[in-house]
């Protein structure tokens, strides 16, 4: 029994939007993680696309070992099986791809209110006005140097108004920004036919995925900890690398790590 996931909506919109992505879908009411759903389904041989929802999770976790909290249906908590045919070289740019397929959603979610709000925190934070709305994990198998699968799981924080309060000044709502569509299934689907479209330009033209992540960059210009490399951000590398230039104006670039920005303590 699920909080009332429309399954014969979410396939007429998958359908009008011509997605591949989103078949199988398996909805649960609760489940540990649907990270956990999505990498069991890998390792059976699960198809491209396959995705898994839940009303709610009780080990969600996000990058870093951290836990991701999210009260029963408030957010849309998913996770989707690819097996891109990217070479393990640009696996690193998957979850930049996917952290622009989520910008995306919530910019069309919001539409009409100002889209140059809704940026990106590398790796792939979503961020509306400097708060976060939207968390991207992705976790890779990887056998004979090849890229088997990747599980994507997005959670994206849709009717929630009340946040833990340690929380609370960082983080934001579909809801509390007044988004124009509020509903899972069509929000899935867009999410869905976002990475769909965001993978394929991986595939063929990272370039342009590069320049429009550069264009969405919450941290650029600010001053930024990552992980003690202290500075300021100066733009991602074309391999996906967040580049920090630190007070000796030496460039650095790095490939992974938690950022903390230093001045507004929003992100
Ligand atoms: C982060 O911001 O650190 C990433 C958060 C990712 C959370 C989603 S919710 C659906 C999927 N299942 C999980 O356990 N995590 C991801």
């Amino acid at each position: 029994m699920t909080l009332g996931f429309d399954l014969a909506r979410f396939e007429a919109l998958l359908c009008l939007r011509s997605c591949t992505l989103g078949r199988p879908l398996t909805i649960v009411d609760v489940t540990p993680s649907t990270n956990d759903l999505a990498l069991e389904a890998a390792h059976r041989g699960a198809r491209h696309g396959a995705t898994f929802v839940a009303d709610a999770q009780t080990r969600g976790r996000g990058r870093q070992g951290r836990t991701w909290l999210a009260n029963p249906g408030e957010s849309l908590l998913c996770s989707v099986l690819l097996r891109p045919r990217i070479a393990l070289e640009r696996a690193p740019l998957l979850p930049l791809a996917v952290g622009l397929a989520a910008r995306s959603v919530v910019n069309g979610a919001l539409a009409g209110q100002d889209s140059g709000l809704v940026q990106l925190k590398w790796p792939n934070d979503v961020l509306v006005r400097r708060k976060k709305i939207c968390g991207v994990l992705v976790e890779s198998q990887v056998r004979g140097g090849g890229l088997v699968a990747a599980v994507v799981g997005v959670g994206l924080n849709v009717r929630c108004r009340d946040f833990p309060a340690e929380l609370a000044a960082h983080a934001t709502s579909l809801a509390l920004l007044d988004a124009s569509e509020l509903d899972r299934e069509p929000l899935l689907v867009e999410l869905l036919a976002a990475i769909e479209h965001y993978l394929s330009g991986l595939e063929t033209a990272p370039a342009a995925m590069i320049e429009e992540l550069r264009r969405h960059d919450a941290l650029l210009g600010c001053p930024v900890d990552v992980d003690g490399t202290i500075g300021v951000g100066c733009g991602i590398d074309p391999d996906g690398r967040l580049l920090v230039t630190d007070d000796q104006g030496k460039r650095h670039s790095l490939a992974s790590g938690h950022v903390q920005v230093l001045d507004d303590g929003a992100i």
